[in-house]
């Protein structure tokens, strides 16, 4: 966890390294990113059935999770603490309304906006501090007042119960080397509210195995089939969380349960 998680990401150099290595072509984030695409547009399709949502994504970035919604949403809003991941965000294509946002203080201010909503936040979680995690997922819970609202989307790039984890010991006190159990995902999601009710990973190995020239595509075919086994998620290092309020539209509780 890092407490400078904001401030590191005003660095346009880090910028650059984000979007043109960590997400170049054939890396191990670009196929994790494809896989999640295609999971993500089926969702979408599935769970908007009478009206397209408008989607609100926050820490935003360079806009991938607004890339990958594209043409399926009414309109998108990007929000997010760093000036220069917005200006990458408008220069790679993302098409959307982009917010600067305070990196701390009062909870950002949702853009109104009618009808249903997804709520994306993406590789945020797990390196950022328990104050910045509470506030996007209070965000999120502003835009989604009740079951019915529509449906958030967390991302959590580091499950402690995956192959990943075998690494912890060499990677102690390395500021990038964070993990989080389901557990604490679905702990910080019900604080606010939300009930997570569908899991899904997106790769079982890890980033190493995408680097040997020799087993890259065997590990890219095991990774692409496992992202097909809901169950399998338990163990991926990869994950998405898809949650509803558990508000009832005429304020009840505990009524989530339907995707
Ligand atoms: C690793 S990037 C993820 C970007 C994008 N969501 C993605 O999945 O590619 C983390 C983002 O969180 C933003 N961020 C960090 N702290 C924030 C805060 N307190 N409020 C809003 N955005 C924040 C950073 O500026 C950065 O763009």
């Amino acid at each position: 966890m890092r407490s400078d998680y904001p401030e590191v990401f005003q660095d346009p150099a880090v910028v650059d390294k984000y979007q043109h290595q960590v997400y170049a072509p054939d890396t191990y984030a670009t196929a994790v990113n494809q896989r999640q695409r295609r999971y993500l547009r089926d969702l979408v399709r599935r769970s908007f059935l009478v009206r397209r949502p408008v989607q609100h994504d926050f820490a935003c970035g360079t806009g991938r999770a607004i890339r990958i919604l594209h043409g399926l949403v009414r309109a998108a809003h990007g929000y997010d603490s760093s000036e220069a991941m917005l200006a990458k965000a408008a220069q790679v294509g993302a098409y959307a309304s982009l917010h600067r946002v305070d990196p701390a203080g009062p909870v950002p201010e949702p853009v109104p906006s009618t009808g249903p909503v997804i709520v994306t936040v993406f590789r945020t979680l797990l390196n950022a501090d328990e104050s910045t995690r509470d506030r996007a997922i209070a965000f999120a819970a502003r835009i989604l007042p009740h079951w019915e609202s529509g449906l958030l989307v967390v991302e959590n790039h580091g499950n402690r119960s995956s192959l990943r984890h075998l690494r912890h010991r060499r990677h102690a006190g390395v500021p990038w080397f964070d993990e989080l159990l389901h557990s604490q995902v679905a702990g910080l999601l019900a604080r606010h509210g939300f009930r997570v009710i569908e899991r899904r990973g997106f790769a079982l190995l890890t980033r190493g195995w995408y680097s040997r020239r020799g087993i890259r595509r065997v590990a890219q075919v095991v990774d692409s089939l496992a992202s097909r086994v809901p169950w399998l998620s338990r163990w991926a290092v990869n994950v998405l969380y898809v949650a509803r309020r558990t508000q009832s539209p005429t304020g009840e509780g505990g009524t989530a349960g339907r995707a």
